[in-house]
Formats: C-alpha cells, sequence, structure tokens
C-alpha cells in the first residue's frame, strides 16, 4: 500500500517475528526485508525446540532465542504466527512487557475491541487498538477487498465462496506431507497421511479446521464471520465451502455475488482493478486467469472469469474467481502492510496510551 510506505523517515523500531522458523515467520522475515521496514533490531522467536537454531536474514544467520515474556522487553512491534495456543497466552504478556502484537493466528479476530483489519479495506480500524492487532484467515483475506469494492459501487445482498486451499497453509509439515506422497505415488508406494485425515495428493479434501455443531467446517465459518466484521456487515448473507487441495501455494476461490443494484462484468473489472493490491486477469479466449502458480511469490489478490451469474437474471448476480499466494498477502504481507500503517499513522501505541487526541502521537 503506498500509503503506509513513508515509514524510512519514522525511527527504527525493535521487531520481534514470533514463529520465526515457520512457513509464515520466514516470510514475514522475507517481506520485512523487501519492503525496507525500519528496523533497529530483528527478534526471532519460537519454542524451546529450535533456540540456538539459526535463520539467514539479509545473508547473516540471526539466532533464534525461545519465547518468554523477557523476550518481549524493548520491542515495539511482534509478529505472531506461531499458532493459536501461544497467541492466546503470550500475546497479552508481550503487550503487557510494552509490545504491541500484531496476531496472525485464530486467538483474537472475533474478539470485541480488538481490530480484525485488511490493509486495503478497513484500515482506519487500526486506530482504536488496545495493544493486538488481529490478521484475518487466508482465505478471507483475498476475498474481502473485492467484496469491498462491490459494497461500496452496489451494495452486496449474499455472497457464495468455494475455497481450492494449498496445504502451505497448514505449514511446513503440510507441504512436506504432500511432496512425500507424489513421490511414493511415482514408486508405487502407498500415499501415508498424517498431518491430514487422507491422502492430499491428487485428492481434494473438504475437510479443513474442525467441523462446528451447524455442520460448516471452522475455516468456513471463519470466512463468513471474519468477512462480515472487516466489511462492518454484520447481517451479510454468506456461506463457503472449504477445500483443500494438493496444491503448494496460492489459495483459489470460486465467488458469486449477489449485489443490491445492478452490475455488469466490464463495471466489475473496472472497480477491482482501482483497488490496491488487486490485479485483474480476465481473457478468457486466450486462456488468461489467475493461477496458483503464477500467484505464488506476489503480493497482489489475482482476479478474473469476472462474469454475469446465469441464475441471476436481472442484472445483479456476478461470478468470478481469484487467487492469491496464502502465505504472503493471506498471512505475511498483510501483517507487515498493518505494521506499515501503524507506524505512518502514529498508531504503534495503544489508543489510551498515545499522547494528544485520538488518532494523534
Ligand atoms: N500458512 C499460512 O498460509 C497461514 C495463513 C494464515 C495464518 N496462518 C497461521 O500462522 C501460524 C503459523 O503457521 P505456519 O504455516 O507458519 O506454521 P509452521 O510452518 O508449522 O510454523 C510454526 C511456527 O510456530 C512455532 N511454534 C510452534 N509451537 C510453538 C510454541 N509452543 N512456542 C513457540 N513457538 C512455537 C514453530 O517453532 P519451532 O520451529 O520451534 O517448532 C514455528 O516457528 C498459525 O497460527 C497459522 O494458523 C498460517
Amino acid at each position: 500500500m503506498s500509503e503506509a510506505m513513508p515509514v524510512a523517515s519514522q525511527r527504527p523500531l525493535t521487531v520481534a517475528v514470533v514463529g520465526a522458523t515457520g512457513v509464515v515467520g520466514r516470510t514475514m522475515i522475507a517481506v520485512l526485508q523487501e519492503r525496507a521496514f525500519p528496523l533497529a533490531e530483528l527478534r526471532l522467536l519460537a519454542s524451546g525446540r529450535s533456540a540456538g537454531t539459526t535463520v539467514p536474514v539479509a545473508g547473516r544467520a540471526i539466532e533464534v532465542a525461545e519465547v518468554t515474556p523477557e523476550a518481549f522487553d524493548g520491542v515495539d512491534i511482534a509478529l505472531f504466527s506461531a499458532g493459536t495456543e501461544v497467541s492466546r497466552e503470550l500475546a497479552p504478556q508481550a503487550v503487557a512487557h510494552g509490545a504491541t502484537v500484531i496476531d496472525n493466528s485464530n486467538a483474537w479476530r472475533m474478539e470485541p475491541g480488538i481490530p480484525l483489519v485488511v490493509s486495503q479495506v478497513n484500515p482506519d480500524d487500526l486506530a482504536a487498538h488496545e495493544g493486538i492487532v488481529a490478521n484475518p484467515n487466508c482465505s478471507t483475506m483475498q476475498l474481502v477487498p473485492l467484496l469491498a469494492a462491490l459494497r461500496d459501487a452496489v451494495g452486496l445482498e449474499r455472497v457464495v465462496v468455494d475455497t481450492y486451499q494449498a496445504v502451505s497453509g497448514t505449514g511446513a509439515e503440510a507441504i512436506a506431507e504432500l511432496e512425500t506422497q507424489i513421490r511414493a505415488h511415482a514408486a508405487g508406494a502407498p500415499k501415508v497421511a498424517a498431518v491430514y485425515p487422507h491422502p492430499i495428493a491428487f485428492n481434494p479434501i473438504p475437510e479443513i479446521d474442525v467441523f462446528l455443531d451447524n455442520g460448516y467446517s471452522r475455516e468456513e465459518w471463519k470466512v463468513v464471520t471474519e468477512s462480515r466484521r472487516i466489511l462492518h456487515l454484520p447481517e451479510l448473507r454468506l456461506s463457503c465451502t472449504a477445500v483443500r487441495v494438493p496444491v503448494f501455494v496460492s489459495h483459489s476461490e470460486a465467488v458469486h455475488v449477489e449485489t443490491r443494484g445492478t452490475i455488469t462484468p466490464e463495471r466489475a473489472r473496472e472497480l477491482f482493478a482501482a483497488v490496491p493490491g488487486v490485479v485483474v486477469r480476465d481473457d478468457p479466449a486466450n486462456h488468461v486467469y489467475p493461477l496458483a502458480t503464477q500467484a505464488a511469490g506476489r503480493d497482489e489478490v489475482f482476479v478474473g472469469r469476472i462474469r454475469r451469474d446465469a441464475s441471476q437474471p436481472d442484472g445483479r448476480g456476478l461470478a468470478f474467481w481469484c487467487v492469491s499466494d496464502n502465505v504472503r498477502k493471506g498471512a505475511a504481507t498483510n501483517a507487515v502492510e498493518l505494521a506499515e500503517l501503524l507506524v505512518a499513522r502514529g498508531w504503534v501505541l495503544p489508543a489510551s496510551r498515545r499522547a494528544g487526541p485520538p488518532g494523534g502521537g
């Protein structure tokens, strides 16, 4: 986001990455470097298992320390990506030790008073934070910038989204499991499942996270509840089916939207193209549409296959396909963008500890 870029003029900050050895943590470190975030110190934290190991950062090997409450002394911003239990236990302690936490887990996303923010959708919600900011689920992340554009232009009535989610969304062990199963298949050996309940190689699995009493999986319900919260549309009618697919990086989503006003595919393309961080890739006649392999390693949300929803005959229906790198925009990049926004707007400190009027200092 261009708005958040003038951070270079700010005082360099001490930033901790919790879960620094993981898929998301390593990408957070890379994104901080790529975007030249003004770092006084980068503190790498993980469990006791990897304490003492090193992670390469800009050509230097930085040692990983075990995460403890004291590890947050002197930290300005802590990027958490070590799972829900670690966040529940240690994020409040990090805040007590003076850090502002941007949390990538499911621990705080629906907690009243804790902002849940996508950088280009609801950045103003950051203003009121009291030490913890939540980063949304990766499937929600790539969906809401597109829905926000439609909300603002024509209004939203109902959304149905089906996801095709990469194994990197589960973490390093799941990436290894897909690789091992592909090799086993090629060798004619049995495919052994440990991370997922079934082999994931060549086998989409319609189960992500636990099943809830309402029949949805928790991943599906996160898309419903988080999207409503980020869009400030608590009553939005939204349904989701979330499927894990044998793809390494990038989540894909088939989205059907019933709008309040009429919308043409041409207008939708214009609206989407105007959203920061969204790229329209939509020339089906030439086989051009968003692909997981092309989105991997990129920070943008790609959207294409934009067409009228034929089941909605009065011009109020739209169907499209969107793809984004789940580890980058879906997790690490948005977290760093939120850190940049906090710095650029003078909101690193909790609202109650800022000098001057709300939004200042
Ligand atoms: N992957 C994605 O696309 C994605 C997207 C959005 C959100 N997330 C969330 O991000 C978090 C991490 O995901 P990931 O994909 O990076 O997982 P991962 O590759 O399995 O890495 C997990 C990280 O957490 C650390 N960790 C685990 N238990 C810990 C403990 N008890 N104390 C301290 N550190 C601990 C690990 O450190 P050790 O090396 O010491 O074990 C490792 O650094 C999860 O909450 C996940 O839900 C992931």
